[in-house]
């Protein structure tokens, strides 16, 4: 049996396999409550094969919206437009996870396919953003500091929402640590510039997100897997690298976190990233040292054969991909097939399309 068809089992939760959707915004909701859309672009990919799907950054208040049109779960109207989503992907045999998410200083932008790009101003629908300290992303503009009042309320609107997310048929909660958001400001020196005990050192700037991490596991208990997805590196002078969110994965993992995600980057504009297949794979292989829980890679990875190749070499246990499920919403079932694993993982309904040496 390949690896990339082993299942896995998380707290209560196990895993039909190991190729994974990772979180992808689809800028598409109205007051943060998802629609149609969102229904049938992830249930496709639970027809696709995908051991899990992780359903995109959803902000746990308002103001923590990358654009207008993200979703969120701050409300019970916003639960409702959830559940038959959930339903439909553990019907089809994949697991419903959600990635729970505040955008700090990259909050209340125009989506990617919008005339205008940068900060939505007040006039337009926007909010002033809230980041650690007042310092902006290039381009955008300046957030507001948060208090420590205001940080305490974000760490238990996390765990309101994750509570939510559960009620919602979620069965898995990913914190959004990466990709230059609000926890991974918080994790920068870049962007943080604090002086009380949440900004300084290594362990202060790694506060939030374990307070958020306590705070989930304290709420939802101890049978639902939370994951965390760290950025591993700012990919600038002076940021954070790999073994300082190691560390900070270590940090987590004792606080009950049960999988860190390793992504790279996104904190500033001025990153220089060098962008080939598997590119973020080493980073995975670097966090995994540090903990015992298991890591999931993400980054250029497109063929069963080439995430069947990083779990046999050791840098990580799951493989994650986004933009290769858009191409292909059966990319599970053609990676099954490359594998010689078609026959468990194809749907009975599929299964005359399904390539056999005979056809
Ligand atoms: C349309 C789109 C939306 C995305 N939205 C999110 C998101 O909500 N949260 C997140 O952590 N990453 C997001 N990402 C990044 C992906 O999860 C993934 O890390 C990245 O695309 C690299 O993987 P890939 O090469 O398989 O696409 C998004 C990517 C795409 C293409």
């Amino acid at each position: 049996m390949s690896l990339l068809f082993s299942p896995l089992t998380i707290r209560d939760t196990t895993f039909p396999n190991r190729l994974w959707v990772a979180a992808m915004c689809q800028y598409s909701a109205v007051d943060g409550v998802v629609n149609d859309w969102h229904h049938v672009h992830l249930a496709q990919f639970a027809s696709g094969g995908a051991g899990a799907i992780i359903s995109e950054a959803t902000a746990v208040v308002p103001e923590g919206r990358i654009s207008p049109e993200d979703a969120g779960l701050w409300n019970d109207d916003q639960v409702a437009a959830w559940a038959p989503i959930t339903r439909s992907i553990r019907e089809r045999g994949s697991v419903p996870g959600v990635q729970l998410a505040h955008a700090g200083r990259k909050a209340s932008t125009y989506r990617p396919w919008a005339d205008a790009q940068g900060s939505v101003p007040l006039t337009d629908g926007g909010w002033r953003a809230e980041a650690p300290s007042a310092v902006a992303y290039e381009g955008f503009a300046e957030p507001v500091a948060m208090t420590r009042e205001r940080v305490a309320e974000v760490v238990s609107a996390f765990a309101a929402a994750a509570r939510r997310a559960v009620a919602a048929g979620f069965e898995v909660l990913e914190i959004h640590a990466a990709h230059g958001y609000l926890i991974h400001e918080f994790l920068s020196p870049l962007s943080n510039e604090r002086t009380d005990e949440y900004g300084g050192s290594l362990e202060n700037r790694a506060r939030l997100v374990l307070d958020i991490v306590r705070a989930i596991r304290a709420e939802v208990g101890g049978s639902v897997p939370v994951f965390v997805r760290f950025s591993a590196t700012d990919s600038a002078p002076g940021g954070l690298v790999a073994d300082d969110v190691a560390q900070v994965a270590a940090w987590a993992e004792e606080a009950g976190a049960d999988l860190f995600d390793v992504s790279t980057s996104g904190l500033v504009a001025h990153q220089s990233i060098d962008v080939f297949p598997g590119y973020q794979v080493p980073h995975a292989a670097v966090v995994k040292k540090a903990v015992a829980a298991p890591v999931g890679a993400v980054g250029i990875i497109t063929s069963g054969e080439q995430g069947e190749q990083i779990l046999q070499a050791g840098g990580a246990d799951v493989i994650l991909a986004a933009r290769e499920w858009l191409r292909d919403p059966h990319f599970g079932l053609r990676a099954a097939t490359e594998l010689g694993e078609s026959a468990s993982v194809w749907p009975e309904q599929y299964v005359r399309a399904r390539r056999t040496p005979a056809s």
